[in-house]
């Protein structure tokens, strides 16, 4: 039988000894800091591989008078075609929608989205590609990619703003390359026959 000396006091009730404290302090600390060597190598390895990272465009607009001229204006908005072959896509982002709901862009193309807002912050996302930002009102965001394939992408509002946010939708439609200089300018901001 092992002898027992010198007994430590016995402790208040509830009351966890030391060493314990000690031990499971350790553990969630190695928890936190791998936890965030695994969140810093996604992002440096997402951020190198998929060409993902914050967008850094600083340009400012006047969001009281988006609809009057301008960039923005309402027959300026939806997909264009740029003299050196890539294509344009302009939208206004406001609550609960963004104009165009739908654009159409061709595929294997270098699209660069020029977004503001006419309201409050919305969020710009497409799901499988590096488009990820905000849209704030007061500034352009504007955000590159490329398609590889064909398709229908959702982009829905990402950024909590107001009563009608879960339903702030709205699509990119990526089509074959030899048929969207057939399209008509109004077809490319509509997707109503494909
Ligand atoms: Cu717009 Cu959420």
């Amino acid at each position: 039988m092992a002898e027992i000396t010198n007994p430590p006091a016995p402790l208040p009730d509830g009351a966890v000894p030391e060493h314990e404290v000690a031990r499971t302090e350790r553990h969630w600390f190695v928890i936190m800091a791998t936890m965030l060597a695994i969140m810093m190598a996604v992002i440096v390895v997402t951020g190198i591989t998929h060409a993902l990272n914050p967008p850094s465009n600083v340009e400012t607009i006047d969001p009281t008078t988006l609809h009057l001229g301008g960039e923005f204006a309402e027959s300026n908005l939806g997909t264009a075609a740029e003299p050196d072959g890539s294509v344009t896509v302009r939208i206004v982002a406001q609550q609960y929608g963004f104009v165009p709901d739908c654009a159409q862009v061709p595929v294997d193309t270098p699209i660069k989205f020029r977004l503001t807002s006419a309201d409050v912050i919305h969020g710009f996302l497409l799901p499988s590609t590096n488009v990820n930002t905000m849209v704030m009102p007061g500034f352009v965001a504007e955000v590159r990619t490329r398609f590889t394939r064909p398709g229908i992408y959702n982009m829905p509002c990402h950024e909590f703003c107001g009563e009608g946010h879960h339903g702030m939708w709205a699509r990119v439609s990526v089509i074959d390359k030899d048929k969207f200089p057939k399209l008509a300018a109004a077809e490319r901001t509509s997707c109503a026959k494909h």
